[in-house]
């Protein structure tokens, strides 16, 4: 989820010349990130960060907990005082700092392209060619925004003046996930900083390693100390000492959505901390037998597949109106098994493995599961290699909507097909989730289109597209995928508190 080069890094790397991922790279930055500087745990104790393609520990890094966040959430909130260098910093230099901190992640693509594939597994083309321009975007998009997010006068009755002021909200602790770690964290810290709010950012666990990187190049961009935190640790506990904070004024989060409710029930215990919450998905891909065929198999598969179905926005339930049902279950199935799995930082490696060993057992025993219930397997359904955490492209038809596999979040390279008959029972059958972030649908015909993308509920609808993103465009769910918009200018509501302000105006004759 990160740029409009998403699902199709391969083609990217055809068309531009080949960068070559480091090799041999220092970890430098394995510390707790306060106030500027690099902190030891408070515990004394760390954790280990493995590659997934191999199994191997790359290093160790400081485990953030409790003690932790609170001197964050310290440094954090001096940073945030009226008077304070960033309080009293003009609105466009704030823009100018996110701009080079832009610049700087330009300046080491290599180095974070190539960090993010060993620690997150991602195909190094993907890394390069559509997380970091896609990270790099976002700063820039809210760099933009930094002096334009601004009040209105209001035409109140009586003899008054009124007008508002968007004002930051505070302290932001922000949680994300492992999926897309540079993406998510350019997501999170770029609206909050264009409104002059400071964070306290936890990455996950799995992948801590571009998020500490960007600590240095926001030292070096002359973000003022204390502006940006970064607390790698654990969800139970680094996590949930920033979703209990009592001076955390916001959390944004994005992940399970077992652990957002988590996250709002710590709000409503402690201090009604603003929350966004960002959450998983099923959603559905609607393809009609008028749609452009070629174009419906590769958009369902790379919606599907792109880094290995990890993706909140997979296209997980795809519905295939039922006279080119079988045809698209065909060519489906031969897309799937032309994919090239692989080292990631090879640049023909298409798939790289799952983050790690609860994900990978998890995603097996689904299709196992899927199998079980009678699904039908047309390719893949099981582990793939000798090491590392691959899981083989699976496609299943003949899937029925009662079948775990079409009604859990897989997030692994498994894709359900099912037909529909008519335009009524599709978009009953395609609402019949919890879930509502993102749907697809596919067809040269306006009205079917409309109806569709009117009757669905999602946040974001693709027609005769799929995973089509960019910084201006709101992302976010309706019902349980979520609470809230990132990105685009709803994206900063999350990140502003509006202060109305009204002054007596007094009167000639009075
Ligand atoms: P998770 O929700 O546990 O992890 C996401 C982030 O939340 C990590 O930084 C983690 O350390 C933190 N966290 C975990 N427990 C916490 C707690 N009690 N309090 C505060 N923070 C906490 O997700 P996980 O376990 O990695 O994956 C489970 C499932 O969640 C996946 O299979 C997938 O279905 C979904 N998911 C969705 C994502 C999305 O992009 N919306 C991203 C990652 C996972
Ligand atoms: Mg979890």
């Amino acid at each position: 989820m990160s740029s409009e080069n998403k699902g199709k890094p391969g083609e990217k790397a055809a068309q531009f010349s080949m960068p070559t991922p480091l090799s041999n790279l220092e970890i430098k930055y394995t510390k707790i990130f306060i106030n500027n500087e690099w902190h030891t745990s408070v515990s004394g104790k760390k954790f280990p960060v493995f590659n997934p393609a191999t199994g191997e520990k790359i290093c160790e890094v400081e485990e953030g907990d409790k003690e932790d966040v609170d001197k964050a959430v310290k440094a954090a909130r001096e940073a945030f005082q009226l008077g304070s260098p960033w309080r009293r910093m003009d609105a466009s230099e704030r823009g100018k700092l996110l701009h080079k901190l832009a610049d700087l992640m330009e300046r080491d693509i290599l180095i974070l392209s190539t960090l993010e594939s060993i620690d997150a597994g991602k195909a190094f083309t993907a890394s390069y060619f559509a997380d970091l321009p896609g990270a790099i975007k976002s700063l820039r998009y809210y760099a933009g925004w930094a002096d334009k997010n601004h009040g209105r006068t209001v035409p109140m009755d009586g003899d008054y003046f009124t007008f508002t002021r968007h004002e930051p909200v505070g302290v932001c602790g922000q949680i994300i996930p492992w999926n897309f770690p540079l993406v998510m964290f350019s997501w999170k810290i770029a609206p909050a900083l264009s409104n002059g709010n400071t964070v306290v950012i936890k990455p996950a666990e799995q992948t801590p390693l571009t998020a500490l990187y960007m600590g240095s190049l926001i030292k070096e961009a002359g973000i003022p100390a204390g502006v940006v935190n970064i607390v790698p640790g654990y969800g139970p506990t680094a996590g949930a000492a920033i979703s209990h904070h009592m001076d955390i004024n916001k959390v944004a989060f994005t992940g399970s959505t077992e652990v957002g409710k988590l996250i709002k029930e710590a709000a409503g215990k402690t201090n009604l901390k603003r929350v966004t919450l960002e959450l998983g998905g099923k959603s559905p891909v609607i393809i009609f037998a008028d749609a452009d065929l070629n174009v419906a198999v590769e958009q369902a598969h790379q919606g599907l597949f792109y880094h290995q179905g990890q993706c909140c926005i997979a296209g997980s339930r795809i519905f295939v109106e039922e006279p080119i049902y079988e045809e698209f279950v065909r060519r489906s199935a031969e897309r799937a098994k032309q994919r090239v799995l692989g080292d990631p930082l090879l640049p023909t490696t298409q798939q790289g493995p799952q983050i790690d060993k609860e994900q990978y057992d998890r995603i097996l025993e689904l299709i196992e599961s899927g199998k079980k219930e009678g699904a039908k397997l047309e390719c893949g359904g099981g582990a793939w290699g000798d090491k590392g955490f691959f899981i083989q492209p699976t496609v299943f038809s003949n899937v029925k909507d009662d079948m775990r596999i079409a009604k859990e979040e897989i997030f692994g390279p498994v894709q359900q097909i099912m037909s529909f008959k008519t335009i009524d029972e599709v978009i009953k059958r395609a609402n019949n989730t919890t879930y509502g972030l993102a749907a697809g649908v596919f067809t040269k015909d306006l009205d079917k289109a409309m109806t569709i993308s009117t009757a669905l509920q999602a946040g974001t609808v693709w027609i005769n597209c799929y995973s089509a993103m960019s910084p201006q465009c709101p992302f976010g769910g309706f019902k349980m995928s979520g609470n809230g918009r990132e990105m685009g200018e709803y994206g900063l509501h999350a990140y502003t508190e509006v202060k109305t302000v009204t002054m007596k105006i007094p009167q000639k004759n009075s």
